[in-house]
Order: C-alpha cells, then structure tokens, then sequence
C-alpha cells in the first residue's frame, strides 16, 4: 500500500475493520441545403446593432475553436457567431435569421461528442455562454432556476453552498453548460441514483426558430395541464428551439458519501456485483460505473497525475461504486456488510475503500479521466450505446476480435447501472477503412438486441442518418412533423439528429 494513497485495501477476506479535426465519414450531409442564404453585411450590422459589436465574433482566429468540437473529429465553416446576453436578445437573432433563412446552430460549452454544436458549412454560430446568470434557489425545495449558459460545476459549487447538489455529474462540468445539458439529456455518472433530466427538469425557457419565447419555467413538482411541452426540448440537441433558461430540481447534498475500487474477473461478476449492490446498498448505492483494463492500462499511459490504486492487480474489469447517504456509520455498516458479502463469495479479487475526499477524488479521477486519455491517445471513434447489460460486453469483444488485424485500441466503459456502455475504438487517424470495420457492424448489432445507438450523448451530426436503427419509421416521421412545426424553415441545427432526405423533404 502506497503512503501517499492512504486507502484501505481489501483482498480475499475483509474484517469488518479493514472496511473503512477531420470529418468523419459518417457526417450527416455530404452538401449543403441551398435553401439557406448566405451571409452578408447588413446580416452583420444588424446583429452588432442588436448584440454590441463585441458580441459579433467575425475575427478568424476567434472562431476557429468554435468550428472544431472537444474530440477534434468535426470541423465547421462557420464565419459568424454571436454572444447574446439575455432571452429578447436570442429572441431577436432568431426572427431575422428566420426571415432571411440564415441557419443557426446554438453551442453550450462544445463538449459534446457527436458534432451537435459544430456547424457543417456556414451556419451561424449561437454561443449561449453569455446567459450565465443564476435567477433563483429555493432552499426549501431545492428548485434551482437559472440561464442556460450556466457552467454546470460552478452551479453545483452554488448550490452546495446551501445543501444541495445538481442532479447530474459528468467528467465535463468544468466546462458544459446546462443548458447544454438538458438539450442533450446528458446522463453522466448519478443518473443511477437521481434519474434523467426528464424527471429533475421542473421548466424550461427556449426560444423558438421564429422568435416566439416559449415560457414554460415553471417550478412546480406537479402540473398536468395539457401536453408537457418542456419535454421535447429535452435531448432535441437544439434542432426545436434554443433554451436560454432551466428550472431544475436539486437534490440534498449528501454527507456521508464512500467510494470503492473494486477488481473483478469477467463481465458475468460485474453484474453479479451490481445485484448484489442494488440488494445490499438499497437507497445509498449512488454510482456504479464500470472499465476494463485496456480503459485503465490507456489512462495511466496518457494522464499525469493518476494514481493506480491496485497497482500488483492485473484483472479484466474495474468497478467503482458509490455510495452517498446522510448516516455515516448506518451507511458504513451496509457497505462493509456488501463488500465482505461480494469478497466472501469471490466475486471481488481486490478493492480499495477511498478514506477520504482526495482519495474519492482520485478514484473517480480514474473514471472521469478515461475520456480526456482517449482524447491524448489519437483520434477515437465513439460509441456510446443501451444495451441489455448481460450482453453489453460481447459487443466489446466482437469488436475487437473484427479489428484485430487494424491498429487500433478497442475500450470498454460506462455506466454499467444503466445498461450504458461506451465503446471507444482508439486509432491513429480518422480513416474511412477503419471506419467501415465498425459501421454499420455496431449499429446492426445493437439494434438487434432492441438496444439504444444513442444513450446518452444525442444523434449530432455524427448519427443523423442512423436513428432508424433505434426507431422505427412511423415515429422518425412523427419527429420530423413536430420539426416542421416548431421550425418550419429547418434553421435550427439543420442537418443534426434526423435524417436530412427526409427533412429536406418536408
Ligand atoms: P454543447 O456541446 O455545446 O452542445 C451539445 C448539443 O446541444 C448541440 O447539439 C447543441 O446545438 C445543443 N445545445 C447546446 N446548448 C443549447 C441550448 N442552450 N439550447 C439549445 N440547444 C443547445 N455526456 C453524458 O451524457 N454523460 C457523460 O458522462 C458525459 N461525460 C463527458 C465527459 C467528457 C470529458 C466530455 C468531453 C463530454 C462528456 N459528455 C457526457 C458529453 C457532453 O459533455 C454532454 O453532452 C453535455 O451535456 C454537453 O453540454 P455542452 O454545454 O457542452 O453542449
Ligand atoms: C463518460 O461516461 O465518460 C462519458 O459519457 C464520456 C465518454 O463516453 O467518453
Ligand atoms: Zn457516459
């Protein structure tokens, strides 16, 4: 056991004392819709006459990070972008661009990963970074009301300062925007415990393509009148209208909160583990997140700072499970009585207990960090799947066993409690031939078991084409008609999450 990382290590048996930027080859649209216009400059002075002269971001330099996405796969053409600062003035953007069918794609923090936020040719860049102002808290309910600009850690430092926690966490939130957020219906690594922003979203505020404020922020727990509107701006991926402010539900901030490392043999264990948790820990499990030792062996090659906390253990799987209650020795007591129980009966080979914050922070530093190494190793072709869990890793394997002869670097991760697995094939460089050997492979493959091609990172322009794979025919049309209806011009993140012959159809 090393000094520095203080952790309790647990192995065989356990006393109760010990338990302490190129375009990938499957983009939306090969060519632009020329229904569009084209920029000009009366476009640009009214927007500076609107917006402030430095809210009008031409400079070249300025908006090339703005036409590239965090993974550096897609890249845009975008000559514009604007900062506006409050909800009248997004209202007013979006009917001039409107009228002059100018294409408008609204961008958060740009830490998606499916080229949602990026422009394909010239649209115009929306930055909601401007809208940043938190409206209100109610420390009695925990009903947050905010801007969507709102950075999602520095929401979570507010809210916590009185007692209560964001219902969401995801390795991003030092930069995505909540807004973002909810136009993704980004999961992250407590959806286990605190569910989809479709439960904790209580209001919305957007924007629609023609100007009209849609004003449905309420903050209301309950409220069954007529169709709940919010909902479809929840993981539309801005392709309805532009949300410039969220009403949300936070839940109490825990103050007993145990974090566990544990090593597991094979996949079947994991889940064995996870049944075990669910039964064991009840109401405090709050996280259950699994990789494999090609995720972990990739981190620690490519991220500084990253400590192995089982460094003589060589297994195929990691788990890290979470607990997070408000009884520190009740919630103690039930997990050593899960860990002794999984140790026992050998389903866990080796485990850590973190024993403090900065160990928590470690561990999780792990998992969180599996993302941002991917990002060092080279590009990487992302997947991130629902599948039923039995199965989740089979598609892990074939894939790898497909791509043997490639060089490439097949990982498996993700959200084991929610049947969310991330398949990440790491590689050199984007190439068409690498490509070929994943799709439509994966997409068949996880449509056959009734799974999901996206489960929590949207379609983008990275899956446009491919939602039929998860939704049958009637409901694709179904969505294309409630498109036409909240934009009829298309204007709003064109060529993102539907197919575009049938949207350009319309
Ligand atoms: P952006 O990337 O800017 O935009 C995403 C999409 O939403 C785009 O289609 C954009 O047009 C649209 N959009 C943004 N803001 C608005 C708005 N105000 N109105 C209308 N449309 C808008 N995702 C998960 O679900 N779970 C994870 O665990 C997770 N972990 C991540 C870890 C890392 C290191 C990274 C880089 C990403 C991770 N993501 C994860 C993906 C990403 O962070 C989420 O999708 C996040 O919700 C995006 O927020 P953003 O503000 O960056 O949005
Ligand atoms: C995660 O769970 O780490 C995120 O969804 C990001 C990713 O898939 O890399
Ligand atoms: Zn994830």
């Amino acid at each position: 056991m090393q000094a520095a990382l203080k952790m309790l290590r647990l192995r065989s048996r356990i006393t109760p004392l010990c338990l302490q930027s190129v375009r990938s080859a499957s983009t939306a649209a090969a060519s632009r819709n020329e229904s569009f216009a084209t920029l000009e400059d009366k476009d640009r002075n009214f927007f500076r006459e609107v917006l402030g002269d430095s809210n009008v971001i031409t400079d070249t330099d300025a908006l090339q990070p703005l036409n590239e996405d965090w993974m550096g796969k897609y890249a845009g053409k975008s000559k514009l972008a604007l900062r506006p600062k409050s909800t009248e003035q997004v209202s007013k953007v979006l009917a001039y661009c409107n009228d002059r069918r100018l294409a408008i794609v609204p961008q958060g923090g740009n830490t998606g990963l499916v080229g949602g936020s990026i422009p394909l040719f010239d649209e115009v860049i929306l930055l909601t970074a401007g809208l940043n102002q938190v409206i209100s808290f109610d420390a009695v309910s925990g009903t947050l009301v905010c801007q969507a600009g709102c950075i999602l850690e520095h929401l979570d430092s507010q809210v916590s300062a009185q007692g209560f926690t964001m219902p969401l966490d995801l390795g991003a939130k030092g930069s995505c925007q909540i807004g973002g957020n909810v136009s993704t219906n980004a999961g992250g690594l407590r959806l286990l415990r605190y569910g989809s922003l479709h439960g904790s979203v209580l209001g919305i505020e957007a924007v629609l393509a023609d100007g009209t404020v849609v004003d449905a922020l309420q903050t209301l727990r309950k409220d069954n009148t007529g169709y709940d509107l919010k909902q479809l701006f929840i993981g539309s991926e801005g392709t309805l209208g532009v949300v410039t402010a969220v009403s949300l539900l936070c839940p109490p901030r825990s103050s007993s909160v145990h974090v566990c490392y544990l090593a597991v043999p094979d996949f079947a264990t994991t889940q064995k583990v996870f049944v075990k948790a669910r039964q064991r820990l009840g109401e405090i499990l709050s996280a259950f997140e699994f990789f494999d030792q090609q995720a972990l062996d990739l981190t620690l090659k490519h991220l500084e700072g990253i400590r192995n906390p089982l460094p003589d253990t060589q297994t195929p799987f990691y788990l890290v499970v979470e607990t997070s209650g408000s009884n520190e020795e009740h919630d103690n007591e039930k997990l050593q009585s899960f860990l002794e129980e999984v140790m026992e009966e050998e389903m866990v080979l080796d485990g850590t207990i973190a024993q403090d914050s900065a160990q928590i922070a470690g561990i999780w530093g792990i998992r969180e960090g599996i993302s941002v190494a991917l990002k060092h190793a080279g590009p990487v072709y992302k997947y991130d799947l629902s599948i039923p869990v039995a199965e989740m890793y089979d598609l892990v394997e074939e894939t790898r066993q497909r791509m043997a002869h490639l060089p490439v670097e097949v990982v498996g991760y993700g959200h084991l409690g929610d049947g969310n697995l991330h398949l990440n094939v790491s590689c050199q460089k984007y190439d068409d031939e690498i490509l070929r050997h994943i799709e439509p492979f994966v997409y068949e493959w996880t449509a056959a078991r009734r799974g999901s091609i996206s489960a929590e990172h949207g379609l983008g322009q990275m899956k446009a084409e491919c939602i039929r794979y998860t939704k049958p025919q009637p409901v694709v049309d179904l969505m294309l008609q409630v498109k036409n209806t909240f934009d009829p011009n298309g204007i709003l993140n064109p060529y993102k999450v539907l197919p575009q012959v049938m949207a350009v159809a319309q």
